[in-house]
């Protein structure tokens, strides 16, 4: 992961009730802070230093720690001076809820510079028409990328579909609105509450719009596909344009809520063998309680990590003896997942033993 770096919280902006927007300042470390299309930052939390109580509503038992490790989208675009992240608070989200609650102007912490696997270097070498379908929050990475692939190629074009409930509840609708007027940009809202007329833009996108919204796309370049939102939409989205035949190493997706609890499996207890970088890990949970990544962590294993949310794929790991149930793997590539890598943050045991080996350097 890296080394971090001491950043100041130069700016807290709300948004609306439950989003802010934060500017960073790396100060005299920027020359470490490198542009990532779509990339996201780590930021190391100090909870107890704030007297945080950050287990509030978690299943867990286990002690808080001092920091806790929790990643962001940047919405930073290649010309921008300043980070920039824009963080929802959720319910679930302890990350959120912290940054929403107690950051404030001034502040210094500590995090780990840009990183992305989002947008693929390979997708940098031809011009492409790239289409963005985007959710809610989902939306900042997706906005990294479309000022990035404008800037970066003359004869790239953007298309965004763009869903949320309402007018006020569009997140960076300012910027989007100079983006619109864009001769390469296009610019297309769905709202679910009513207020557009026009049926192909009037709710949610979902398996009945996603094709009357591909066959609006009319230019020759070839396109590339990159999806960020919650689960539900990115479901839809991924599984029609896979039934319209659009090839899967063309389609990216990012998730940046921590998923909810997986389907609980029956089995009461697994046996688990990690390999990682610094040592060989045995221990026996319930996987009913936790996901595999956080029963190590509240262990106190020191594991490639960082987001916990299937976004940064420091977690991946290749499965050599047992069967886990996976929520997403978005962050994997082709290669990765053909290979049978997962994401450990997104995985819970189906057999009563497991063992993996992870795959990222600590
Ligand atoms: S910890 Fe980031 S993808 Fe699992």
């Amino acid at each position: 992961m890296g080394t971090p770096i001491s950043v100041l919280v130069k700016r807290v902006e709300r948004l609306n009730p439950k989003v802010v927007r934060v500017t960073l300042d790396p100060g005299p470390h920027r020359g470490l802070w490198s542009f990532v299309p779509g990339g996201f930052l780590t930021f190391c939390l100090p909870f107890q230093q704030h007297g945080y109580d950050l287990r509030v509503g978690q299943h867990s038992q286990a002690p808080s720690p001092d920091v806790l490790h929790r990643s962001y989208s940047l919405v930073q675009g290649p010309q921008d001076d300043l980070p920039q992240i824009l963080v929802k608070e959720t319910q679930a989200g302890l990350g959120s809820r912290f940054i929403n609650r107690q950051f404030t102007e001034g502040m210094k912490l500590m995090a780990y510079p840009p990183k992305g696997r989002l947008f693929p270097e390979s997708w940098n070498e031809d011009d492409f028409h790239f289409v963005l379908f985007a959710a809610g929050t989902g939306i900042t990475p997706l906005y990294s990328i479309l000022q990035h692939v404008i800037d970066a190629r003359e004869g790239n074009r953007v298309t965004l579909f763009f869903g949320n409930t309402g007018l006020k509840d569009i997140l960076l609708k300012d910027e989007l609105e100079a983006w619109a007027s864009h001769p390469r940009v296009t610019i297309k809202h769905l709202l679910t509450d009513g207020s557009i007329d026009d049926p192909l833009y009037a709710g949610r996108m979902d398996a009945t719009k996603v094709p009357l919204l591909w066959n609006t796309l009319l230019s020759d370049l070839p396109k590339r596909v990159l999806i960020s939102g919650p689960k539900g939409m990115r479901d839809a989205v991924l599984g029609t344009l896979l039934s319209l035949d659009v090839e899967p190493s063309h389609i990216r997706g990012e998730d940046f809520h921590h998923p909810p609890h997986l389907d609980s499996p029956e089995l009461k207890t697994c046996e688990v063998i990690a390999e990682t970088p610094s040592g060989t890990i045995h221990m026996t949970y319930d996987p009913r309680e936790e996901d595999l990544l956080e029963a190590l962590l509240d262990r106190g294993h020191d594991v490639p990590s960082s987001c916990r949310g299937g976004v940064c794929a420091n977690c991946r790991a290749e499965i050599l003896e047992g069967e886990v149930a996976v929520d997403n793997s978005y962050a994997l590539t082709e290669e990765e997942r053909t290979k049978g890598w997962v994401l450990c943050c997104q995985s819970r045991p189906l057999s009563d033993k497991l063992h993996l080996q992870f795959k990222a350097d600590r």
